[in-house]
């Protein structure tokens, strides 16, 4: 029975999650073919200014080239609030689109103009696209999941952006697209997935939980969900939605000022920035952006091939942590991840250090950035996205979802520009302040987040009040919520 559950909303989800693969697909696919794209710049640099580009400007354009993405990004994801509020959830998604096409269009014909510049603006709208559907997808799918399917269905996002990252890297291949006649062919791959996705989308329901508390109507939310739950007996999801639509009638719509200003908001509020912080300053896109380069470093041999590696782990680790994510909770998997991760960076920079006296030393950085993956997907991968929207109810939502993300990318934009100069400082030694990093965000985590597995947003939230009531001293997030699960008989 829940396996047919689940199946159903796997089917529903389907053309919303092509979203999360064009984020990942855009994060990987300029990891292979760096060393070929930098050689056109430089090309394209000699033509135009009839001298070699230097390597300070060649480092700095590719960097950008990189990381402009995350601006992008960082705009999209702020702009969410106001298209799914406006627009609804699904058309959001649709409309969004249009980027796809414009972005594709410029990174297509940046070679054939000879143009880095193209690439570069290429790069910041599919960002743009990329932080709009990071905050459309997650939305979407808690709003249709019900809450035993909720941390199951959530981690669905995060299985199409490594879907879409490995798909990226074996594209990128010589033989496939990463070469100098076919790179272009490569960034506007892009294309295709948008294509599909105008065309599933408008077969998926709009989200019930906007339809009734945005839009009030409330017949159209309710044979949603039959169709979604697949029984006519909805009165109890019904029910939820209408309290916390009364809820926001009295909340009100909430903005990103109050939401730092009100005690009630402010402590989950941090810990939804924290948990974002966590996934991207761990590190884990200084491995998807510059892998290929990483493993070249640590004298591996075919760097391509270990980069495709990583997408492998990294894809069959997000399987595994869908299936154990309902399981075992959030916390003690946040809490896995990051140590594992911190153990793998440590191990990574001894093999690198020793590289140059023992050359077997290469294979173990391969490990050492296998166990990385997987452990980011363990828990800092996929946890943070969805942990936002469950510790908001409707009101707040979509503003804390906008700051998260916001913090999300501008970590992300930190990471991929500086992670190359950092390493030229450093060496060998570059993932020591990772390490340092990923132990200070599990203590953060061990102390202040609770665990949501199984709440509803209620719940949830009435936990952070209570706690906010005995002042931040007192405030211990474990005990006061694993008291809160063992009242609930559903548990
Ligand atoms: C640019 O290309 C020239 C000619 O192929 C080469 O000698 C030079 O090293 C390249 N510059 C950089 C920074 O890679």
């Amino acid at each position: 029975l829940t396996q047919g559950r689940t199946l159903r909303y796997l089917w529903y989800s389907k053309g919303t999650v092509i979203g999360s693969l064009q984020f990942g697909y855009n994060t990987g696919v300029i990891n292979a073919p760096q060393n070929i794209i930098e050689s056109f710049y430089n090309e394209t640099w000699s033509s135009r200014f009839s001298e070699p580009i230097s390597q300070g400007t060649l480092t700095g354009l590719w960097s950008l080239s990189v990381a402009i993405f995350s601006v992008g990004g960082m705009f999209g994801s702020s702009s969410v609030g106001f298209f799914v509020n406006r627009f609804g959830r699904k058309n959001s998604m649709l409309m969004a689109n249009v980027l796809v096409f414009i972005a594709a269009a410029f990174m297509g014909f940046s070679k054939l103009a000879a143009s880095f510049e193209m690439l570069i603006i290429g790069r910041f709208i599919v960002g743009l696209y990329s932080g709009l559907s990071t905050g459309f997808v997650p939305i979407y799918v808690e709003e249709i999941s019900p809450t035993s399917l909720r941390g199951a269905l959530g981690t669905l996002h995060q299985l199409g952006v490594v879907i879409g990252i490995l798909m990226a890297q074996i594209f990128g291949m010589e033989s496939i697209m990463g070469n100098a006649s076919l790179w272009p062919l490569l960034l506007a791959f892009t294309l295709l997935p948008a294509v599909l996705q105008c065309v599933l989308l408008p077969l998926c329901p709009e989200s019930p939980r906007y339809l009734l508390i945005n839009r009030n109507e409330e017949s159209k939310a309710r044979s949603i969900l039959v169709k979604l739950r697949g029984t006519d007996n909805v009165a109890e999801d019904m029910q939820e939605m209408k309290e916390e639509s009364q809820q926001m009638m009295r909340e009100k719509t909430v903005t990103i000022p109050e939401l730092f200003r009100s005690p009630v908001y402010r402590q989950p509020i941090f810990v939804a920035v924290m948990m974002q912080l966590s996934q991207q300053l761990s590190g884990i896109n200084a491995v998807f952006y510059y892998s290929t380069r990483i493993f070249e470093r640590a004298g591996v041999s075919q760097p391509v091939y270990a980069t495709i590696g990583a997408g492998v782990v990294n894809t069959a680790f997000t399987v595994v942590s869908l299936f154990v994510v309902e399981r075992v909770g959030r916390r003690p998997l946040h809490l896995t991840g990051l140590m594992g991760m911190a153990v793998s960076a440590v191990l990574l920079t001894v093999a690198m250090a020793l590289l140059d006296q023992l050359r077997w030393m290469s294979y173990i950085s391969i490990v050492a950035i296998f166990s990385f993956v997987a452990f980011f997907e363990i828990g800092p991968g996929p946890i943070p996205w969805f942990i936002v929207a469950e510790l908001f109810s409707q009101g707040p939502r979509p503003a804390a979802i906008a700051v998260a993300g916001f913090s999300n990318w501008s970590a992300n934009f930190l990471v991929g520009m500086c992670f190359p100069y950092v390493e030229q400082v450093c060496g060998p030694y570059v993932f020591v302040i990772f390490t340092i990093l990923l132990i200070g965000f599990f203590t953060f985590t061990y102390f202040k987040v609770p665990e949501t597995k199984g709440l509803t947003f209620d719940e949830i939230s009435a936990g952070f009040r209570r706690s906010a009531g005995q002042g931040a001293d007192k405030y211990s997030a474990p005990e006061e919520f694993n008291t809160l699960r063992g009242d609930d008989p559903d548990l």
